[in-house]
């Protein structure tokens, strides 16, 4: 009887060891969206990446003509930091305010969407992290697109 009391103890610990892995390893520095985008520097270089892909892309340039670039990459960065978990505060402008009276259209949002997924891919992002963000910004959509 004792025997099966031990088998039965040593499959609880085993079970316990099992389970707190299993949490450890969720916790796990680099696990999280904000950690698997590389940090508010990863994201930074993401951002830049997106700049020089929506200013080659003939679909979307036109809406960014004149921007202030400084401005736009600091605002989108510590937006997606802060969307992904991260320690930062976005203070940029609000979203339907901001993209009222662009005219933005299905193929447009999908344009950047595009861009950011390749940009995202050129600072190898994980492809399972780029679906998170994407997942994260789609609530925005109705926000940004033309009503
Ligand atoms: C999920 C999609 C999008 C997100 C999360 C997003 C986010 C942002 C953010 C954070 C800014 C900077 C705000 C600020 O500086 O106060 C911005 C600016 C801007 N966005 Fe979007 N945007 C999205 C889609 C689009 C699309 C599809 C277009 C056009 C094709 C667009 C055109 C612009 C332009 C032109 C600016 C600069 C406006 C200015 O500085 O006057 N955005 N966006």
């Amino acid at each position: 009887m004792s025997s099966v009391k031990t088998v039965i103890v040593a499959l609880l610990i085993a079970a316990g060891l099992v389970l707190s892995g299993c949490q450890s390893l969720h916790n796990e520095p680099g696990n999280t969206l904000y950690q698997q985008l590389g940090e508010r520097s990863g994201i930074a270089d993401v951002v830049e990446d997106l700049l020089y892909l929506i200013v080659a892309d003939e679909r979307i340039n036109h809406q960014f003509k004149g921007i202030n670039v400084a401005q736009f990459h600091r605002n989108l960065t510590d937006q997606l930091c802060q969307l992904s978990g991260g320690p930062c505060t976005y203070s940029g402008r609000e979203m339907r305010e901001l993209h009222a009276d662009m005219g933005i259209t299905n193929t447009q949002f999908n344009a950047l969407a595009e861009n950011l997924i390749l940009a995202m891919e050129k600072n190898q992002v994980p492809t399972a992290a780029q679906n998170r963000l994407i997942k994260q910004l789609l609530p925005m959509y109705p926000d940004i697109r033309h009503l």
